[in-house]
C-alpha cells in the first residue's frame, strides 16, 4: 500500500495527467491547465514503481509525463494504453527505458524534449572533458584535505587540449554542439565515428578553418572515421553521445579502451551502458595516465566496484542537463507534446535545435503542435505543413 503524497493542480479539469516526478517552472502547468488538465503530481525523491504508475493511473487516465529513470515497458505503455491514455511523454531528449515499437504497435505516442538540452549538455561535457585532463578534482581533494604544501613543478600534471586532436562518438545534436566548442575554442582537430555523415557539422568546420587560415593561423580539421577503431586510436580526447540503444550497448569495452591512447581522455554525458563500467575501472587501474570523465553510470544510481577509489576518474550524477533554464524548458516541451496530442494537435515540423523549439519556450502564444513525438512517422501523425519563418528584424 503505498503512502505517497500527490500535489493535485486544477482539480476540476476535465482530462487527467499523472506527473511521475516535480518538475521546475511555472509554464508547463499553465499549458496543461489551459488544456483543461486536472494535473497529479507525484511528490518524493524516489523512482515510482511499476504498480505505482499503474495505481495511478487507475481506471482511466488521458497523458502521462515520465521519466528517464522509469521503464517504460511494452507492459507498463500496455495499461497506459489500456487505461485510455493518449500519450506518454518522457521528461528527456533519451527514450531508451521506453520499448517505442511497443508504443507504436499500441498507437500510442511518445513525446520527448530535443533542443533544450544540446548546448547545456555539450558544456557539460567540455566541464568534464577539462576535469578530467587537468585533474580538477583531484586538485580540489588536495585542497579539502589540506595536502597542498606549495608549489611544484611536477605537481599533478594533465593535458594540454588546444590543438590536440578530438573525438567524437555520435555527433548528433549535443555531440556535434560539444565538438564546435572544442574546435572553435580551443581549436581542437575533430574526428567524428557516426552512422551517419554530419555534413553540416564538416561544413562548419572547414567554413571555420578558411577563417583561421584568413587570420594567419592554422587550419583546423575535420573528419569522419569509418571504423569506431581508427577514431579511438587516433584522439587525445573522447566523448560518447550516441544514444543508447541494441547497438550501442558497451560500444566501448576493454578492446575499444585498450585502442586509446594512454593518456587519453574518455567522456561520457550520453547513457552508461555505452561503456562497459567495469572494464573502465580495469583500464583506469591498469593505466594511471588515462583519464575519464563520467556524468552518466551503467546502473545508475550505483557505481561498478572500485570506480570511486580511482583517482584519474571524474564523477558527476547525471547532471547533464542539469541548468534551471533547460529544466524548465525540457517541462515546457514535455507538457506541450501532452497538451498537443490531447487536443487533437498535429505534429511540429522538425525538433532539431533550439530555434525550432523556441516558439514552445518564449512565444505569449506557443504553437498548436506537439514539440517533438519520436513515433510520429510510424504512426502517420499529421504535422504542421511548414515552420514559421524566423521574425524578420526590424532594425
Ligand atoms: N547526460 C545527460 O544528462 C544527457 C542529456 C541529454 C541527452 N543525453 C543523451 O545524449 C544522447 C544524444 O542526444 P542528442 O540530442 O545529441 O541525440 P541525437 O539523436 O541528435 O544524436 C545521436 C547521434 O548518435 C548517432 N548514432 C546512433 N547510433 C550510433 C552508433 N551505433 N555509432 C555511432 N553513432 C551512432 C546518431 O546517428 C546521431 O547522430 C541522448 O540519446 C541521451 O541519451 C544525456
Amino acid at each position: 500500500m503505498t503512502t505517497r503524497e500527490w500535489v493535485i493542480v486544477n482539480p476540476a479539469g476535465s482530462r487527467r495527467v499523472v506527473v511521475t516526478k516535480e518538475l521546475p517552472g511555472a509554464r508547463w502547468l499553465q499549458l496543461l491547465t489551459a488544456a483543461d488538465c486536472r494535473v497529479e503530481i507525484a511528490q518524493g525523491e524516489d523512482i515510482l514503481t511499476a504498480e505505482e504508475i499503474r495505481a495511478a493511473c487507475g481506471e482511466h487516465i488521458d497523458a502521462v509525463i515520465g521519466q528517464l529513470t522509469e521503464s517504460w515497458s511494452a507492459e507498463a505503455l500496455g495499461a497506459l494504453k489500456a487505461a485510455g491514455a493518449l500519450i506518454y511523454s518522457q521528461f528527456a531528449v533519451g527514450y531508451d527505458n521506453v520499448d517505442v515499437a511497443a508504443a507504436t504497435r499500441l498507437g500510442l505516442p511518445v513525446g520527448n524534449t530535443p533542443g533544450v538540452l544540446t548546448e547545456t549538455t555539450a558544456e557539460m561535457a567540455v566541464a568534464l572533458t577539462f576535469a578530467a585532463a587537468r585533474r580538477l578534482a583531484e586538485g580540489e581533494r588536495m585542497m579539502r584535505a589540506g595536502a597542498y604544501h606549495g608549489w611544484l613543478p611536477t605537481m599533478l600534471l594533465g593535458s594540454l587540449l588546444y590543438r590536440g586532436t578530438l573525438g567524437i562518438v555520435g555527433a548528433g545534436r549535443i555531440g556535434a554542439a560539444y565538438g564546435r566548442m572544442l574546435v572553435e575554442g580551443h581549436k581542437m582537430d575533430l574526428v567524428y565515428y557516426d552512422v551517419r555523415v554530419n555534413a553540416e557539422l564538416e561544413h562548419y568546420v572547414a567554413d571555420y578553418a578558411a577563417f583561421l587560415v584568413a587570420h594567419g593561423e592554422a587550419p583546423v580539421t575535420c573528419r569522419r572515421a569509418e571504423a569506431l577503431e581508427e577514431l579511438l586510436r587516433a584522439c587525445d580526447v573522447v566523448s560518447i553521445h550516441a544514444a543508447l540503444t541494441a547497438g550501442t550497448h558497451h560500444l566501448m569495452g576493454a578492446p575499444e579502451l585498450a585502442a586509446m591512447k594512454d593518456e587519453a581522455v574518455l567522456v561520457n554525458a550520453s547513457r552508461g551502458p555505452l561503456i562497459d563500467e567495469a572494464a573502465l575501472v580495469a583500464h583506469c587501474r591498469a593505466h594511471p595516465r588515462f583519464r575519464a570523465g563520467l556524468d552518466v553510470y551503467e546502473s545508475e544510481p550505483a557505481m561498478a566496484p572500485g570506480l570511486a577509489a580511482l583517482d584519474n576518474v571524474v564523477l558527476v550524477p547525471h547532471l547533464g542537463s542539469a541548468t534551471t533554464w533547460t529544466r524548465e524548458g525540457m517541462a515546457t516541451l514535455a507538457a506541450a507534446n501532452a497538451a498537443a496530442i490531447l487536443q487533437g494537435w498535429p505534429v511540429w515540423p522538425a525538433a532539431a535545435g533550439l530555434a525550432d523549439v523556441a516558439p514552445f519556450l518564449d512565444d505569449p502564444e506557443p504553437p498548436h503542435a506537439a514539440p517533438s513525438i519520436v513515433n510520429a512517422v510510424e504512426l502517420g501523425l499529421p504535422r504542421l505543413a511548414a515552420q514559421p519563418q524566423a521574425k524578420e528584424d526590424q532594425s
